[in-house]
């Protein structure tokens, strides 16, 4: 049997206009999606038994069928011919916005190769879970899947039209506390991202200086980050959500508790991932604001995780 597992990750700045170029800023989690994979007789099985990942896991079904297949292609096998059994799960809850789908597939990538002894390198590994990554996206930038496969605080721009993008690992002081708010609305990231692509066709102008300063917003976000300068980088974050509001990838809820996040003494907040739904990221340092920020937002009827930036090692 083979094993592998892949990290959850949330992004801090960036989300949307990295599928552009624009460089973002992602970090993994102190939690990861696991998977087991053994040959079988006949087609390929899934058993999704992910934390929280019910309703997740239905409305991405056929979503999760077609990456497996890409996968499977992208290491040169035929998925007609392939015969396995897939086990997913791991302590990463199935929630919108915490990079499930890339951790999963990296994870399920990870075990393929165990199984049929291909010896993969982490840097094909996360070309193979960036193929999977297309059937969840429609047109993925990478940082999903890079952070999934690398773990780590990671600098992250994707060179439209060349073969590799940039990838930098940073380093913060100390690993920082958050939490991650989840609206509970499972959102569908490829209908997300596409619907960015329409506005910024229909607007070019407003969205070229939105994406402009997104640009600037990633290299001060560096900058604060690298300082340890954290009142700066949840102001930062606040700036980065008014930009993913204006683009029209937040909703109400995650503005909601953005607001709750902040009200509550939250360095800064904003939604995280494709928007839509899913999960919004309070940067909460030191434990009690991170207890005070997540008791609040569990009080109001959401599911919380309370984790950490900046880990080096999951
Ligand atoms: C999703 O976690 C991040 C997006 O920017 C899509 C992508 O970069 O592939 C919305």
């Amino acid at each position: 049997m083979g094993r592998g597992s892949g990290f959850g990750k949330t992004i801090l700045f960036g989300e949307h206009f990295v599928v552009y170029g624009v460089p973002g800023i992602a970090s993994a989690v102190d939690s990861a999606a696991d998977a087991t994979v053994k040959k079988a007789v006949k087609g390929i099985t899934v058993t999704d038994e992910r934390t929280g990942a019910k309703g997740y896991a239905e409305k991405k079904k056929l979503q999760q069928l077609e990456s497996i297949e890409r996968m499977l292609k992208a290491m040169n096998m035929d998925p007609k011919k392939v015969a396995i059994d897939i086990w997913l799960g791991g302590n990463l809850p199935g929630f919108s916005g915490l990079g499930a789908s890339a951790a999963s597939s990296v994870a399920i990538a990870r075990a393929i190769a165990e199984e049929f002894d291909l010896d993969l390198r982490d840097e094909k590994i996360n070309d193979v879970a960036y193929e999977a990554e297309k059937a969840y996206a429609g047109n993925p930038s990478g940082i999903d899947n890079t952070a999934a496969t690398f773990g780590g605080l990671i600098w992250f721009k994707k060179n439209v039209g060349e073969d590799s993008n940039t990838i930098e690992q940073l380093s913060i002081r100390k690993p920082v506390e958050i939490v991650i708010g989840n609206t509970g609305i499972v959102a569908d990231t490829k209908a997300m991202v596409a619907g960015v692509g329409e506005r910024k066709k229909q607007n070019p102008e407003k969205y070229d200086s939105i994406f402009k300063q997104a640009e600037n917003l990633a290299h001060k976000g560096r900058k604060a980050l690298e300082e340890f300068d954290l009142q700066k980088v949840g102001e930062l974050m606040n700036e980065n959500h008014r930009l993913l509001q204006e683009i029209e990838v937040s909703c109400k809820e995650l503005d909601y508790l953005v607001e709750l996040a902040r009200d509550q003494g939250a360095f800064g907040a904003k939604m995280t991932g494709g928007g839509g739904g899913g999960c919004m990221l309070a940067l909460t340092h030191g434990k009690d604001i991170q207890e005070t920020v997540a008791s609040a937002i569990e009080n109001e009827g959401y599911k919380v995780l309370r984790t950490k930036i900046g880990v080096r090692k999951v």
